[in-house]
């Protein structure tokens, strides 16, 4: 991948391209970074290369002669690669356009600079303009940056053979599940025990509910394109479920927090929320499997505990079937921290 920068601040660009996995890759010629001087084409005899805006209003705008000549000077006129203009005004950047870019073989950037770029100069030499997000910058070159990082790692053999691009946030349609590393317990806060394990399939599943949960928490949006299994289907109406869930707990000032403690609530409260005919298999799939924060949330969320959040008719069914006013607080434990909301709660399914 070849890819030619031009702009009137190189300097600014050099640290980044000379570091890490980059400097690496351009050391080792799998990509080549020509950053050309826009000021060195400038015909004017103090080599200026911007003037006051037509029709007036603030700042300085980029002259459209040092940059079509210096394009004109280092593009050859059969030029086949893309020729971006980094632009707050232009097309998104997202790792869909990455991917786009990486499939040339040249890429040309053009860094605007003060008000940005006399249009006439852009009709000339740009092809598209390119963001990296809606918000202004003071120069090109960052976004110029941001285009060849992430570019460069799509380009074979720039990432090394223990490092990826396929299992990364947007890659996959998802973003990325939680990454831990040694130590194990740090400070008491514990990696979660199925990544100490050796059980691939368990660490492969872990992983991809955590994805399918961020994204469903952060991103919604994403999982309209993202390709889903019907195990993922399923797993996301699960959690879906469980988010809803969450949500009925905050209204009764039990926060997410307040459900990892659940763990430490006396049995009492497996019969309290759960009914007859699902405790056993709530019990050993919660009390012993609680996969995320407690078995409560996990007996919440596996469709153990019925929907009483969802309808106030389904809440009037269970409170029928299952007496919770007659399983109060009373067998909490004094550790609970949690009692006196629960109780409040006990009174409230009464
Ligand atoms: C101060 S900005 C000019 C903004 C311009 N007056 C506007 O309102 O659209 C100067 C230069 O920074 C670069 N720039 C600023 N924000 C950017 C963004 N979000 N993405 C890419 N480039 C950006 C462009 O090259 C631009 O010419």
């Amino acid at each position: 991948m070849r890819i030619k920068v031009f702009t009137l601040f190189p300097d600014m660009l050099r640290p980044m391209l000379g570091a890490s996995i980059l400097g690496r890759a351009i050391s080792a010629g799998l990509i080549d970074v020509e950053l050309i001087d826009i000021r060195a084409y400038s015909e004017d005899k103090h080599r200026n290369t911007d003037d006051y805006p037509f029709g007036g209003g603030a700042g300085m705008v980029m002259a459209a002669q040092p940059i079509v000549d210096a394009f004109a000077a280092n593009l050859p006129a059969d030029y086949k690669g893309r020729r971006v203009y980094l632009s707050p005004r232009g097309r998104t950047l997202t790792q869909k356009v990455v991917e786009e870019l990486a499939r040339e073989d040249e890429l040309t950037l053009l860094c605007g600079h003060y008000e940005g770029v006399d249009q006439r100069a852009l009709d000339a030499v740009i092809d598209e303009e390119l963001s990296i997000g809606d918000y202004v910058l003071t120069g090109g070159e960052l976004g110029a940056l941001v285009v060849i990082d992430a570019v460069s790692r799509l380009v074979p053999g720039v990432l090394g053979s223990d490092e990826s691009s396929e299992d990364e946030s947007f890659t996959t349609g998802l973003l990325e599940y939680p990454q831990y590393t040694r130590p194990a317990d740090f400070r008491g806060q514990k990696a979660p025990d199925v990544l100490l394990g050796g059980n691939h399939a368990g660490i492969v599943a872990w992983r991809r509910e955590r994805s399918l949960d961020l994204t469903l928490r952060r991103r919604p949006e994403l999982l309209e394109s993202a390709p889903l299994t019907d195990a993922d289907r399923e797993l996301l109406t699960r959690l879906k479920r469980a988010r809803e869930i969450e949500a009925g707990f905050s209204a009764l000032g039990l926060s997410r927090q307040d459900m990892q403690t659940a763990d430490l609530w006396p049995k009492q409260w497996l019969s309290a929320f759960v009914p007859e005919a699902n405790r056993k298999a709530a019990r050993k799939q919660c009390v012993s499997g609680r996969r995320h924060v407690g078995w409560l949330w996990q007996a919440f969320s596996m469709g153990f505990i019925p929907a009483f959040i969802e309808g106030e008719s389904a809440a009037r069914a269970w409170r029928e079937q299952t007496p919770i006013g007659s399983c109060t607080a009373r067998g909490a434990s004094r550790r609970t921290p949690l009692s006196a909301s629960v109780r409040s709660f006990s009174r409230t399914r009464r």
